[in-house]
């Protein structure tokens, strides 16, 4: 027992050391795979923001900021890339699908996020925007481009519908949701934190309708960012938009303002009900819960739960950190726990995702000095780090997912320091 005893303590010490996010892929420009057209490539101009993992492929979004974007949507393959830790991207699905010349309105402009859903499709929300920092310009419609994963061929386009729109409007992240494992039976939620509201929109029938509520609103008293020695003002709305499991049918999204510290919640029974928004009335208004508040410097981008161990993870950019909560758990400042944070490495962390596997990933790319200072490009400026869900939890609150809810009263079982040990050993 003695010996059990002491070789998990020395296990505990290994995870301790190893503790957090390992650093995958880091640049410190990107460069593109562009065989024959070089086409205007500005580097400096470059900041990737989204990613998604699927199989061996490593999505990267490359919004069209400044000029010299030739490539919006990239990829790497995470295993031909090998011990390479700076690989080129390549355009995907191909190099034509960025030009930019002509109207082809399949081409693909500015996504920030794009999400793999279980059929194998990958969603590209594109907001049609180039020059966004400069003389901004709609070149394409606000849509979505919808591709078969396993041949790259664009199985749907559809233009979100103009009524939806206003000068704000700025599609920034995207849910999936396939229901039942029924493909057909897919819906997408679609944030737009300029108008605060969210757009639903069903596979099935190819129609879409629009959601308000006041919950999608920034709060005005979290709009204040630091952000290495950088201080500025943001109000971007709706952002923030993590799916839980199905449960009979639903499952609960959870989602939050950018500048703001709390989080929300409805079930997406509500938000798939075509007739309850068609005529939207105040209704709705108790439909959705504000769950409580995360506490100061907290403003958070994106999130994405894991459905096994029902963990939300956010990544924290005023804090170069990630955060996670256990959705098991009430929501207050003492059950978030901190993944990582680095003040070189995760500075302002844009994305995050958790992919088959049960692997988390995040990117992090410095983009306030992007936006209000002047990157070093002798230095590394983008990274792509990661963990295994269960590693990254260890030793934080959200590992500690085993409460019994009786009634308004929450008891946390604190499991043994050993026990979470033991849960990211069996993971070597
Ligand atoms: C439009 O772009 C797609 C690639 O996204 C390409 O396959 C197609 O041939 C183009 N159509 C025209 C008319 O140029
Ligand atoms: C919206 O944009 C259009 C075209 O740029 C412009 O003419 C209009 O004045 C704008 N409306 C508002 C309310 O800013
Ligand atoms: C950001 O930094 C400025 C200057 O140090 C400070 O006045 C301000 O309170 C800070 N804001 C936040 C939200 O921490
Ligand atoms: C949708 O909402 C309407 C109006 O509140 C309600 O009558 C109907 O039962 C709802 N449908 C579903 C499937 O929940
Ligand atoms: C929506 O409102 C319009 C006008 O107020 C009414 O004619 C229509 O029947 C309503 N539709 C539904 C589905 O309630
Ligand atoms: C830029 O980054 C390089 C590499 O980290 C470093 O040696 C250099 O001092 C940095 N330059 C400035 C101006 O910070």
């Amino acid at each position: 027992m003695m010996l059990v005893s002491a070789c998990l303590l020395s296990l505990c010490a290994t995870a301790a050391l190893s503790r957090g996010l390992d650093v995958v892929f880091e640049w410190k420009q990107l460069q593109f795979d562009l065989v024959v057209d070089r086409r205007n490539h500005v580097p400096e101009n470059n900041v990737p923001v989204g990613l998604e993992v699927w199989k061996d492929k490593l999505f990267i979004t490359v919004p069209r900021w400044k000029p010299g974007v030739p490539v919006s949507l990239a990829y790497v393959n995470i295993k031909e890339a090998g011990k390479n830790m700076s690989p080129v991207l390549k355009p995907y699905p191909n190099s034509e699908a960025h030009d930019l010349r002509g109207d082809n309105m399949t081409r693909l402009v500015s996504p920030f996020r794009v999400r793999a859903d279980s059929c194998d499709r990958l969603w590209v929300l594109d907001t049609g925007l180039i020059d966004i920092l400069g003389q901004v310009e709609h070149v394409g419609p606000n849509q979505l481009l919808v591709y078969d994963l396993n041949t790259d061929k664009l199985l749907r386009r559809y233009e979100i519908p103009h009524r939806f729109l206003k000068n704000e409007t700025f599609f920034a992240n995207i849910a999936v949701d396939v229901k039942a494992n029924n493909c057909e039976q897919t819906f997408a939620y679609l944030a737009d934190l300029g108008t605060n509201s969210l757009v639903v929109y069903r596979w099935e029938t190819s129609r879409a309708w629009q959601v308000r509520h006041h919950y999608f609103h920034n709060d005005p008293m979290a709009g204040d960012y630091n952000v290495s020695g950088l201080n500025f003002q943001w109000t971007d709305g709706l952002f923030g938009l993590a799916l839980s499991g199905e449960h009979a049918g639903y499952r609960t999204l959870y989602f939050h303002p950018f500048s703001s510290y709390s989080e929300f919640s409805v079930s997406t029974k509500v938000l798939q009900n075509e007739t309850l928004w068609f005529n939207h009335t105040g209704e709705t208004y108790h439909l959705f819960e504000h769950l409580g508040t995360r506490g100061p410097h907290s403003q958070s981008c994106a999130s994405f739960l894991d459905e096994k161990t029902g963990v939300l993870f956010y990544t924290q950019v005023a804090r170069n950190s990630v955060g996670c909560w256990n959705s098991r758990l009430p929501y207050n400042p003492a059950t978030q726990g901190e993944v990582d944070a680095n003040d070189v490495t995760m500075v302002f962390p844009n994305d995050v995702k958790v992919d088959r596997n049960r692997k988390l990933w995040v990117l992090t790319d410095r983009m306030p000095i992007f936006m209000y200072g002047k990157l070093n490009y002798s230095d590394v400026n983008f990274r792509i780090l990661s963990a295994p869900v269960d590693r990254a939890i260890a030793q934080t609150v959200c590992a500690d997912g085993s409460v019994s809810h009786s009634g308004s009263s929450y008891h946390i079982a604190v499991l043994p320091f050993v026990i979470s040990c033991f849960v990211f050993t069996t993971h070597f």
